[in-house]
């Protein structure tokens, strides 16, 4: 019986089905620059190959990302950065204990695009680095909400930041009519900018974690797992590890 859960347990580390995810490393425009300490939950999520995710720290030592961004394992995290190209003092590096994949994650199209990074030891609090809680209220349609990332490709990767509308489901469906479950949709409010982001960055409503960036459509919309729904399964993650 121990073995069987040992096993189990082995095989849900590594349970992540590959994504395709090209489309998710591109530059976030219309954005202004920010100092770090603004958001000191984000993380930078360093893959190989010169990929990398975002994410943010929802505990001392968990980091949520995109489900996708699995397929750049293994991922280094670094908290408190804010210029990426060279190390700051700020930064609190780790390495990634295990992989939580959500169970029934196949790719971003399909929903489900959630992962938790249980690090390799706690995160230190101060004010580069600190936890995001979670949004629990559904936002409504109109909402301006806000998100974050390092752009484009590691050498040149600046911070940058930019505020979104949610929109209403009904008009998510309209624009992407085969739209999966727990998925919301919001666009940048600069009319003719696309509106991208650092897959697996959050998506921050009245400063909380409403969302995480999954996708990008028409160069216009972004996509993004609404967080909420997951929160059973969340708990569960990280009361089990
Ligand atoms: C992290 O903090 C938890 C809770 O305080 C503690 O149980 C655990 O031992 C710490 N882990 C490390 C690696 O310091
Ligand atoms: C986002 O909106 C807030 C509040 O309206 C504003 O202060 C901030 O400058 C905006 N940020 C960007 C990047 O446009």
């Amino acid at each position: 019986m121990e073995h069987l859960q040992k096993l189990l347990l082995a095989l849900l580390l590594v349970a992540c089905p590959p994504a395709k995810a090209s489309h998710a490393w591109n530059r976030m425009a219309g954005a202004g620059r920010a100092k770090a300490p603004a958001r000191p939950y984000m993380a930078y999520l360093e893959g190989k190959n010169g990929h990398f995710c975002g994410g943010f720290l929802v505990a001392p030592s968990w980091v949520m990302t995109a489900a996708q961004c699995f397929s750049h394992k293994p991922l280094t995290v670094i908290l408190g950065a804010h210029n990426i190209q060279r190390r700051e003092e700020s930064w609190q590096m780790f390495e990634v204990q295990s992989y939580h994949c959500h169970p029934d994650f196949t790719n971003p199209m399909k929903g489900n695009d959630i992962l938790l990074l249980k690090l390799k030891g706690n995160a230190t609090s101060n004010s580069y680095v600190r936890t995001i809680s979670f949004q629990k209220i559904k936002a409504s349609g109109g909402t301006v909400c806000s998100i974050a990332g390092w752009g484009h490709k590691a050498p040149t990767a600046t911070f940058h930041e930019a505020n979104v509308t949610i929109h209403k489901q009904r008009d998510c469906l309209t624009v992407y009519p085969g739209l999966a479950n727990n998925l919301i949709c919001a666009n940048s409010g600069s009319a003719g900018v696309p509106e991208e982001g650092d897959t697996g960055g959050p998506l921050v409503c009245n400063n909380k974690a409403y969302g995480i960036f999954s996708y990008q459509y028409k160069n216009r919309i972004g996509f993004y797992t609404h967080i909420a729904p997951y929160l059973p399964w969340v708990d569960s993650i990280m009361k089990s590890a």
